[in-house]
């Protein structure tokens, strides 16, 4: 049988120190502060800044390091791979190479679109995601509205990309080339990438100030 020490502090009165007669210290460790069996989750003593990991939350935790789940984890880092790969897919369109372009944006949607349902099913039925932001000291200001904020950009980005996509599909042949719905699709295509821009830069505002700050 194990002899664990729980560190830092007890049920049953104060780790502290004492000096004994012949003026050496030493350190008094109450009874119930050895127990057996495996330590408890260390936490802290102000029970209002609760550090990021020592809490459990419900759901999977994600892999950063912060108090967000795994999906959130997993659409953060995406949002940094979807950005580049969209700028990069621009460029090839406005080089003539619209084959490449035309792949590039299907597969682009289709990530973001199974990204957006794992993510919506594992908020709705795995992770309450306000457990998780509770800590951060923003919770009861910024949290909210910077929600509100990404959500304005995020609910219609999402529509606007099935539009773009399914209009893209009927209306350039295939493989695509320039016709008289050029101009239409360069200026949906031009409002459809700043919203995903803006929706990933509002996305990371929002996780920073719900999971990462403390
Ligand atoms: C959400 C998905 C998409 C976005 C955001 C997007 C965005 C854009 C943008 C911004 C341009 C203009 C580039 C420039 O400045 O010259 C462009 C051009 C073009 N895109 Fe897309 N696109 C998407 C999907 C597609 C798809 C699915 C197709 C093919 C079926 C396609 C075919 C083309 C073609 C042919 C052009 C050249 C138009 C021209 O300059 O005459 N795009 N796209």
């Amino acid at each position: 049988m194990h002899r664990t020490l729980r560190r830092g502090h007890s049920n049953s009165g104060p780790i502290g120190m004492i000096v004994t007669p012949g003026n050496r210290p030493a350190i008094v460790i109450p009874r119930a502060a050895i127990a057996d069996g495996p330590c408890e989750p260390r936490r802290s003593l102000n029970p209002d800044r609760q550090p990021a990991m020592e809490t459990t939350f419900p759901g999977i935790n994600g892999f950063l390091g912060t108090r967000a789940s795994i999906m959130l984890d997993i659409v953060f880092l995406a949002m940094f791979a979807v950005v580049p790969v969209m700028a990069w897919s621009i460029n090839l369109a406005k080089r003539g190479q619209y084959q490449l372009h035309k792949t590039v944006q299907l597969l682009l949607g289709v990530v973001l679109l199974v990204a957006v349902l794992l993510f919506e099913l594992d908020m709705r039925f795995v992770t309450d995601w306000t457990v998780r932001a509770q800590p951060s000291p923003h919770y009861g200001s910024l949290v909210k509205p910077s929600l509100y904020v990404h959500l304005f950009f995020a609910i219609p980005t999402t529509f606007i990309w099935i539009y773009v996509i399914a209009m893209a599909l009927r209306k350039f042949a295939s493989p695509p080339r320039p016709n008289e719905y050029s101009a239409t699709h360069r200026r949906w295509g031009k409002i459809a990438a700043i919203e995903m821009f803006m929706t990933a830069v509002t996305g990371w505002i929002f996780y920073y100030l719900a999971f990462v700050a403390s």
